[in-house]
């Protein structure tokens, strides 16, 4: 059994960390209030999130300031003024920024080595006056500022930190998993790290409710896990979590409660060579494609959902025609997105199968027949044709539905489509590896697609 308290000395940070964040924070809501006053905006900047709740990890590089605008603004104003404030306050002390807007405009300030996040929202006291998502933020941290006790904050770093390493911490399309303020609820609720696990392990299953303010609405919610919100009672916090990342979470928790490993804190970086990665994907005996594609610039939480339904559609397609798929993933890093498919095989006969009417139904058995003579025979009494494969290689068949004319079947997010087009290239795997010499990240992304069972840690 490891000593928490010694993992938690090296997942908090330290006390000059804490304080140059915080330092850092005060100063640039003193920069927008100010200018706020100054120019007449009823604005009032306020430190939110984890650094505010005392549940930031060691190292962990997000901050997070809102700046809150009564509820008689419209919102064109404030995010007009909002971004305005935000960028006057990086353009002082920052250097450089990134406009993202994914549900919500925002902009994120690089910042003496922190990405801080400056988001306009609505001023206010009760969950049911919200006007946007991000407006339960404010509330969110009044919330477990005023419930959490101190002696659990580190019960929530452990508990953050466990979750990363396990690959399920964080509710952005990329992961799917557990946002921070749900490992604080769930802290709530079972009062240790240890707790969370206990249960999660032994009693969770798809639907399993936490209520903490007995607000009785989580039967209104149709997902694989409902923690009601204690600001919103209309809200689960475990909305984004998928079913996949909820069972990893449940097998990592009862595999930590079985064999309890500091490994599950502290990831050791395995250095990936291509050869031996290459053997590995052979030996498998099956076929793996690589798909790559310039990424359209959007921001990640915009991307990432194009991309799985681009590659779903993919395997959808690829076993519609007949090709057996294994398995796939796909991620977006530098620039691009990359998507493996694995099959069983390449090569499929020339003609394939076709199954057509019974014969009782008299006026389909003689169409059936007119159209397929002589290629077709019955068994028992069904009609079967051979009809001929438009595509006998799932690379020709792929190729197609990238083109032009083929794209059609393949639904792809409307930011992908003209980048696939234009831009694809689809190389087996060992080419792929030979010609491209992929860097680290991209070589732990196809590692870890082949050993799923190992702990991903945060590897891209
Ligand atoms: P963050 O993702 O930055 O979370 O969202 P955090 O609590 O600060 O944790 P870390 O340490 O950065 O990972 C900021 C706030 O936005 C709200 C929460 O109130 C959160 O504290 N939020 C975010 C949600 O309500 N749901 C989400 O899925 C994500
Ligand atoms: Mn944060």
């Amino acid at each position: 059994m490891p000593d928490l308290n010694l993992i938690l000395k090296k997942i908090e940070p330290s006390p000059e960390e804490k304080t140059r964040v915080e330092n850092l924070a005060k100063q640039l809501i003193q920069i927008i209030n100010q200018k706020a006053q100054r120019e007449g905006i009823p604005a009032e900047a306020i430190l939110v999130g984890s650094v505010a709740k005392g549940t930031r990890l060691a190292g962990k590089a997000d901050v997070d300031i809102f700046i809150t605008f009564p509820l008689s603004c419209s919102e064109g104003y404030i995010k007009k003024k909002g971004l305005k404030l935000g960028h006057h306050a990086i353009k002082k002390l920052g250097n450089g920024y990134e406009e993202r807007y994914a549900s919500h405009p925002y902009v994120t300030g690089f910042i003496n080595g922190y990405e801080v996040d400056f988001v306009p929202c609505y001023a206010i006291t009760e969950g049911r006056e919200l006007k946007s998502a991000v407006d339960r933020t404010v509330l969110h941290t009044r919330y477990i500022t005023a419930h959490l006790k101190a002696n659990q904050k580190g019960e929530v770093l452990l508990l953050k930190r466990f979750m990363q390493v396990v690959g399920c911490y964080g509710s952005e399309f990329k992961v799917g998993g557990f946002p921070g303020y749900l490992a604080e609820l769930l802290i709530l609720e079972y009062e240790t790290f240890m707790g969370v696990l206990e249960q999660a392990a032994h009693e969770w299953r798809p639907g399993y409710q936490v209520d903490l303010e007995a607000y009785g609405t989580a039967s209104q919610f149709n997902d694989p896990l409902v923690v009601v919100d204690p600001v919103d009672e209309k809200r689960n916090v475990a909305a984004a979590l998928t079913l996949q990342k909820m069972a990893e979470f449940v097998v990592a928790a009862s595999r930590y409660l079985d064999n309890p490993s500091p490994d599950y804190f502290f990831r050791k970086d395995k250095k990936i060579d291509t050869k031996t990665l290459k053997e590995e994907f052979l030996s498998r005996g099956t076929v793996n494609l690589v798909l790559t594609s310039p990424a359209p610039e959007i921001p990640e939480d915009a991307l990432y959902p194009q991309i799985r339904k681009t590659e779903h559609s993919l395997m959808k397609i690829l076993k519609r025609s007949g090709f057996r798929v294994w398995g796939s993933d796909s991620v977006s890093y530098q620039g691009r997105i990359l998507i493996i498919l694995e099959l069983e095989v390449n090569l499929l006969p020339p003609f394939k199968k076709h199954y057509g009417p019974q014969i009782w139904n008299r006026v389909h058995s003689r169409s059936f027949q007119e159209k397929y003579h002589p290629h077709c025979w019955l068994e028992d009494d069904t009609w079967v044709a051979l009809v001929k494969r438009g595509h006998t290689t799932a690379e020709s068949l792929l190729k197609y539905v990238i083109s032009p004319d083929g794209i059609h079947h393949l639904r792809t997010g409307r930011h992908l489509k003209d980048q696939l087009i234009n831009g694809y290239q689809l190389k087996a795997l060992p080419e792929f590896l030979e010609e491209e010499k992929p860097d680290q990240k991209v070589l732990a992304w196809l590692y870890h697609y082949l050993h799923k069972d190992e702990l991903p840690g945060d590897i891209y």
